[in-house]
């Protein structure tokens, strides 16, 4: 679906590219200034971080410098008082948010404004406000404990759009991989529910990713620092930033690589052969190549070290592949159930989803159930329909092209996806 993007002094928010914006962290104005100065040429945007401005509960001082940095910075403002409460540098009362917010939009100085969803009704009010000023709203939720499920993230967004958020925002503080995992398969659930632009940001060295890989995810900003400003673990400087997105970009405009994702059975091995064929391409079946660099069968891999440590190689092939020549990708048929793993090969490919029937897969995997851990003990039609009702969502989702292979020839197969 193509997202309601929209543009703020030529910097389009919610298509290709992600806009870069620096965030303006100075405590005192003359600091302010020189931040300004040195992103000044390297950033697309700025976001005035008012909460860390000693000067806050001066109004007359909030004004000036508002004028001050608009007059030193063509792009576009963001203006945002982060609260304590949603990991920000000030304590403020409903009454004082209030004010300083209607006072940014109503200022002239700035062109979006950060309103925490939290603050309910008076979020509302303040959207509206920044509606009629021409002020564009960023509504967000911030979590520095924890990362909710990707469907309740997707409500999150859901609620801000419900408010007139024209980007919503979810940032959340991972755990661990699996945590990121849930802001990338939220990004992508969302970008096939909604129309409208949304940021997510797992936060710290582990999302990384969600920083990097926003045009493939669909999170429409990324934040970074500028050269020589690093105040954090794993941060970005904007030079850095640019060059990588830049290339993430060329790489998902070339779409180099073909994925074929599903069920074990579904045909995955046939038609990737059959599709080196027709194009001449190199064939990469994810099994094999495992198997050939551990020295290991598959069920040898997970008896001796478990399912995880399977699924942390194939994320490492695919993070490899994108580097190797133009290829089309047999992929294990749990692949795609992480979230990173379909990111990362949407960043260089496209994904075909082989569907099969449950019956299908008894039929053709009659002879050769043992060489797979995940179906040798359910290998029952209720067994196969079980696992596959699992990973439904998972396959659909990633698919950007489904093919039925039930009842048909490989090269038929193979002469759809290619034709
Ligand atoms: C798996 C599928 C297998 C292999 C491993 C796990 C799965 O690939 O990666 O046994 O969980 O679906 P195929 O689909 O090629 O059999």
């Amino acid at each position: 679906m193509k997202k309601n993007s929209f543009e703020v002094r030529g910097v389009t928010f919610g298509e290709g590219i992600p806009v870069i914006a620096v965030p303006v962290i100075g405590n005192e104005e003359g600091i302010i200034l020189s931040e300004v100065t040195a992103a000044k040429g390297q950033t697309d945007m700025l976001e005035v971080r008012i909460d860390a401005f000693l000067g806050i509960r001066d109004t007359e001082r909030v004004s000036r410098i508002l004028r001050e940095i608009r007059g030193a910075f063509d792009g576009p403002i963001l203006f945002t008082l982060r609260t304590k409460r949603e990991g920000g540098l000030c304590d403020v009362n409903d009454a004082f948010y209030e004010e300083i917010l209607t006072l940014a939009v109503t200022s002239g100085s700035v062109d979006l404004v950060d309103v925490e969803m939290a603050f309910g009704e008076i979020a509302e009010r303040l959207i509206q406000k920044a509606h009629s000023r021409g002020v564009k709203a960023v509504v967000s939720q911030h979590d520095f404990a924890n990362t909710p499920g990707s469907g309740e993230i997707c409500d999150a967004l859901r609620r801000m759009y419900g408010m007139g958020a024209d980007i919503a925002k979810g940032a959340y503080m991972p755990r661990d991989a699996a945590d990121v995992d849930r802001v990338l398969a939220a990004g992508l659930k969302a970008n096939r529910e909604f129309a409208r632009p949304f940021v997510l940001i797992s936060m710290g060295e582990y999302g990384q990713m969600t920083r990097t890989e926003g045009e493939v995810f669909g999170s429409c900003m990324t934040f970074a620092c500028p050269e020589g400003k690093e105040s954090a673990p794993g941060q970005i400087n904007v030079a850095d930033m640019r060059k990588l997105l830049s290339g993430r970009h060329e790489a998902l405009m070339e779409r180099k690589n073909i994925f074929l994702i599903g069920f074990m059975g579904a045909g995955k091995t046939s038609v990737s052969s059959a599709l080196g064929t027709m194009t001449g391409r190199r064939v990469v079946e994810m099994d094999r190549r495992i198997e050939e660099e551990q020295g290991m069968s598959i069920p040898q891999i997970f008896e001796r070290y478990g399912q995880e440590y399977f699924r942390n190689l194939e994320t490492e092939l695919l993070m490899g592949l994108g580097a190797e020549e133009p290829s089309i990708v047999s992929c294990g048929g749990g692949a795609v159930l992480r979230a990173r793993n379909v990111v990362l090969m949407k960043g260089t490919g496209k994904i075909v989803l082989l569907d099969v029937s449950a019956g299908e897969v008894l039929k053709r995997l009659a002879n050769e159930v043992s060489g797979r851990p995940n179906l040798k003990d359910r290998f029952t039609l209720d067994g196969i329909r079980e696992l596959q009702d699992a990973r439904r969502e998972a396959y659909e989702g990633a698919a950007d092209i489904t093919v039925l292979t039930d009842g048909r020839e490989v090269l038929d197969i193979a002469q759809e996806i290619y034709g």
